[in-house]
């Protein structure tokens, strides 16, 4: 009797159980309802749409998800305040006339209704972008869809801003906790309270604001965070101000989320390990707190005093006192006040800032820079204008009001813009300070001479160049610039002088111990001054070419401003030494990290590809963006340092050489540089060009993708350098299996064959098969054709032509701690 009862309710059990089926159905319309265990599937079966229980919660809520993925990620909730509860029954359905309900099936209440309308039948579908919508048959027009009411989550193709016209605003909310959808205190939206920006706020307080939209990027935001997988796009027009962003391949997973802690990210699925990737965390450096730095204050992330005002000769802390004890929220004050009723106040250009906050701005879209100044002159409390590049020809014009705030000179990045900042006449003068900075007292005068003696050795030896060579001969840096400092005042070289004792101490008298590599001209070791820390090449005191090369760095140097160069913080010249002091690189050089099996690893393949992005970046500025047009010459893994960050920076201008006009190549007597990195037209015949640095790149990429060096590369199977080692692999299809075996599977393979395509077609035996910088930019970046790469120039010191004399004539200069050599062979033709 028992086991019969026992057997009767396993029956209803199982028949129970067999009774909840779940279906998934792809439209929702008056005869057809969504039911608790159902999902509503979108046509490429990429989302879905049903019931949830966030977490633990007993809660149910009606949402959206992808469908493919299995970690559940919910997108979008239609009852984030309403949530059905345990005994309840959620039902969706269309009722007349056209509105989309979520009802209480137990009681039959509804819970949550898009209140829309329609004329005719209206049917509710998902599509392949995540988007609830309804659809008025008849007019075949979409009524309503959940893309116009965000929740936590910003899809490809949703909306973040306002509509002016109707006046509808679409923002990012996060939820209360990841058990409750309901809108928590965190809020992402656009500022459309002057020229557009993003803000990110807790409540009502700003917590991160980021830049303004420049035509291209949100100022000061660095653009390596810039995504080949996404376009970007903000439109800002009469009607609308509207930030949205495009997958350029639908086949990748990625979203923008504003998490319940307030947190920002982007994140990429990776499918092979199933995980979420973030790829970009935004407003959580120390440096990102809104108006950390008060008004024109600045923030940096290197120092430990993080804020210092915009420029610390033009302005002053506005309290001086709370300054000092790390209360920076006053922020600063111009030294000498604007004088705008007299008008005669002017501005002063500051570059690579991140634009002040534009909550009280105004701008116009057809004005150019020069009546922008005008109309801000008028205006008394009109602080500030800048060029809004929004239709590419030059014109866009942005005003400031009032204090500027949450202003930063961006260091780190190279995503800041210039800005003219109004300042009183008196701050206005042209400096007329020599060319070298003077920090400490009466250096003035020696300085003065030393310039005026190294003018003339320049000089002479440009006159002795232009006697001696005919066309096509490429100056040496250090003459043309010298000839340009004293041809035209207005060329300053900012570059601070300091006192070989002062030097010297920071180096603890340029002790053993401080010393952190060897280059080609002279010691590198490290030192502290003024709090920070530095790197000091103490040149050769002796050698002529020690000379050379200092003039050639200081003065090349000096000049060039890029985030992938290493940056010369100032000089020191007294009697025979020569000192050149750097801003220090806590990761040392490339070449260290790669090479070293054990540290290897440190280098992932997120940070190579942005080592080898940094890298072209950095030679497409000293190819073509730099004033100077520079060829490097020396390009190789013990040239590359790499920051806190590992950012790459290229370092070492000792033998760079400057070009002119429309010349494209240049020839040389002396050929310099590294076995492994030269071209073979450069090492055979002593031409070099902008394209025998492309050589010398393509192996670098080439190394950084397989973690060997091409020079003393050795295989079991052949005797093929790494170049023709990566030739044969990518020709037989198996390029992956040139890639470092100690690292763990690149999450995005594609770009790892991309760069190793690039490594090739810069590494061809012809220069003309090459592509230069700014194609190789665009190539990594995934746009542009990559071409296909042909059999590149093999070479290696094992197949130089017969009486070739390299090796022994050769002189060899140790470089930086390993065994790359640079070389100088004196006539190679
Ligand atoms: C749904 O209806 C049932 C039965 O009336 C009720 O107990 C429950 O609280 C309702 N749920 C909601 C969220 O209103
Ligand atoms: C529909 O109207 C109700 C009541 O006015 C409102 O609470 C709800 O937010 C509206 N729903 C949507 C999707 O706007
Ligand atoms: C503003 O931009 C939107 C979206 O690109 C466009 O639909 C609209 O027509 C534009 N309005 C004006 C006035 O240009
Ligand atoms: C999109 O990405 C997938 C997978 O990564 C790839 O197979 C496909 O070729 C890509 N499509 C385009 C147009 O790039
Ligand atoms: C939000 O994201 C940050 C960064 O990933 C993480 O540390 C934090 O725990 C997240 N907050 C919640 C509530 O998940
Ligand atoms: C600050 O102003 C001085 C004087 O005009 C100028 O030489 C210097 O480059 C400025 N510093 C910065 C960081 O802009
Ligand atoms: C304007 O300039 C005159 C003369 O240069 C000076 O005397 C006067 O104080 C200035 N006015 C203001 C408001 O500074
Ligand atoms: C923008 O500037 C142009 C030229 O100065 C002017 O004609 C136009 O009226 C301005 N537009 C607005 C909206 O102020
Ligand atoms: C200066 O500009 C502000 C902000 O647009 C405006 O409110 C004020 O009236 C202007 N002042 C003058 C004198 O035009
Ligand atoms: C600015 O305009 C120039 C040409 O007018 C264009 O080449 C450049 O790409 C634009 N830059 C930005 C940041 O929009």
């Amino acid at each position: 009797m028992e086991s019969s009862i026992a057997i009767l309710v396993l029956l209803l059990v199982s028949l129970h159980i067999h009774n909840i089926h779940t279906a998934e159905i792809d439209i929702i319309s008056a005869l057809q309802f969504l039911k608790e265990q159902d999902t509503l599937v979108s046509p490429g079966g990429t989302f879905e749409l049903g019931f949830f229980r966030p977490g633990v919660s007993e809660n149910k809520y009606l949402g959206i998800w992808y469908k493919k993925i299995p970690v559940k990620t919910v997108v979008w909730v239609a009852n984030r305040n309403a949530p059905l509860t345990v005994a309840s029954l959620g039902v969706l359905k269309i009722v007349r006339p056209g509105n989309l309900v979520l009802v209480n099936g137990t009681d039959g209440i509804t819970i949550w209704s898009s209140n829309t309308t329609s004329s005719g039948n209206a049917v509710a579908k998902l599509d392949d972008m995540g988007n609830l919508v309804v659809i008025d048959e008849d007019q075949k027009h979409i009524i309503w869809q959940s893309f116009d009411y965000p929740t936590d989550t910003l899809l490809s193709g949703m909306k973040l801003g306002r509509d002016l016209l109707t006046g509808r605003e679409w923002h990012l909310s996060s939820w209360k906790s990841s058990e409750d959808p309901a809108p928590g205190e965190f809020t992402f939206s656009v500022d459309t309270n002057g020229y557009p920006q993003n803000i990110l706020k807790l409540g009502d307080t700003i917590k991160f604001r980021s830049g303004p939209w420049t035509g291209v990027w949100f100022s000061g935001a660095s653009t390596s965070n810039q995504h080949p997988i996404f376009t970007y796009n903000m439109v800002i027009n009469e009607t609308m101000l509207v930030y949205t962003y495009n997958l350029v391949n639908n086949s990748v997973v990625s979203r923008l989320t504003l998490n319940s802690s307030g947190e920002l990210q982007r994140s990429v699925w990776v499918e092979d390990s199933k995980i979420w990737l973030l790829t970009l965390r935004l407003g959580n450096t120390v440096c990102d707190p809104y108006n950390i730095c008060g008004a024109y204050g600045t923030c940096t992330i290197v120092n430990q005093q993080r804020c210092s005002c915009l420029n610390e000769t033009k302005f002053v802390p506005r309290n001086q006192e709370s300054w000092e004890k790390a209360d920076w929220s006053g922020g600063c004050v111009r030294r000498t006040p604007l004088d705008c009723k007299n008008g005669t106040d002017g501005f002063i250009k500051y570059s690579n800032v991140k634009w002040p906050d534009t909550h009280s701005s105004r701008f116009n879209k057809s004005m150019s820079l020069k009546e922008c100044e005008a109309v801000c002159l008028k205006n008394c409390t009109c602080m500030a204008y800048a060029n809004i590049n929004l239709t590419g020809d030059g014109r866009g014009c942005l005003l400031w009001f009032n204090d500027l705030n949450d202003v930063r000179v961006v260091t780190e990045g190279n995503g800041g813009q210039d800005i003219f900042i109004r300042m009183a006449s008196s701050e206005l003068e042209a400096v007329t300070q020599p060319v070298f900075k003077n920090r400490r007292t009466n250096n003035k005068f020696i300085l003065l001479a030393v310039i005026v003696g190294l003018f003339f050795i320049g000089l002479s030896s440009t006159l002795f160049w232009y006697a001696s060579r005919k066309r096509h001969y490429a100056q040496p840096i250090v003459d043309r610039e010298l000839f340009q400092i004293y041809e035209s005042q207005k060329e300053h070289m900012e570059l601070p002088l300091f006192s070989f004792s002062i030097v010297s101490q920071s180096t603890a008298s340029f002790s053993l111990s401080n010393k952190l590599g060897e280059g080609g001209f002279g010691i590198v070791y490290k030192g502290v001054l003024e709090g920070k820390e530095i790197a000091v090449k103490r040149l050769s005191m002796t050698s002529k070419q020690g000379l050379d090369e200092f003039k050639n760095e200081v003065i090349c140097i000096s000049k060039l401003q890029h985030r992938n160069l290493v940056k010369l913080l100032g000089c020191s010249i007294e009697g025979d030494e020569k000192l050149l002091i750097y801003e220090y690189m806590p990761n040392k050089s490339l070449d260290m990290l790669l090479f070293d099996k054990t540290q290897s690893k440190v280098l992932d393949w997120t940070k190579r590809f942005h080592i080898i992005e940094g890298i072209a970046r950095g030679l497409l500025y000293l190819h073509q963006d730099s004033r100077l047009r520079i060829i490097h010459r020396d390009l190789k893994a013990s040239n590359i340092l790499l920051d806190l960050d590992m950012n790459p920076k290229i370092s070492d201008f000792g033998i760079a050489r400057s070009f002119g006009g429309n010349e494209t190549q240049a020839n040389t007597e002396r050929v310099v540089g590294t076995y492994g990195y030269m071209s073979p037209e450069y090492a055979l015949d002593g031409l070099f060009s902008t394209k025998s640095d492309v050589f010398s790149y393509g192996v670098l990429v080439l190394e950084i993708v397989s973690g060997n060096r091409n020079r003393g590369f050795v295989h079991t199977k052949h005797d093929n350098n790494l170049i023709g080692h990566a030739w044969r692999m990518h020709d037989e299809g198996r390029s992956m299996e040139l890639t470092d075996s100690t690292l763990d599977e690149p999450s995005d393979p594609s770009k790892v064959l991309r760069s190793i395509e690039v490594g090739l077609l810069c590494v061809q035996e012809s220069p003309e098969d090459r592509p230069d910088m700014s194609s190789v930019v665009r190539m990594l970046s995934g746009e542009g054709a990559l071409q296909k790469p042909k059999k590149p120039a093999f070479f290696t010191e094992r197949n130089l032509p017969a009486g070739s004399d390299y090796s022994s004539s050769a002189t060899n200069y140790p470089t930086s701690s390993t065994s790359g050599l640079t070389v100088t062979h004196v006539g190679a033709r």
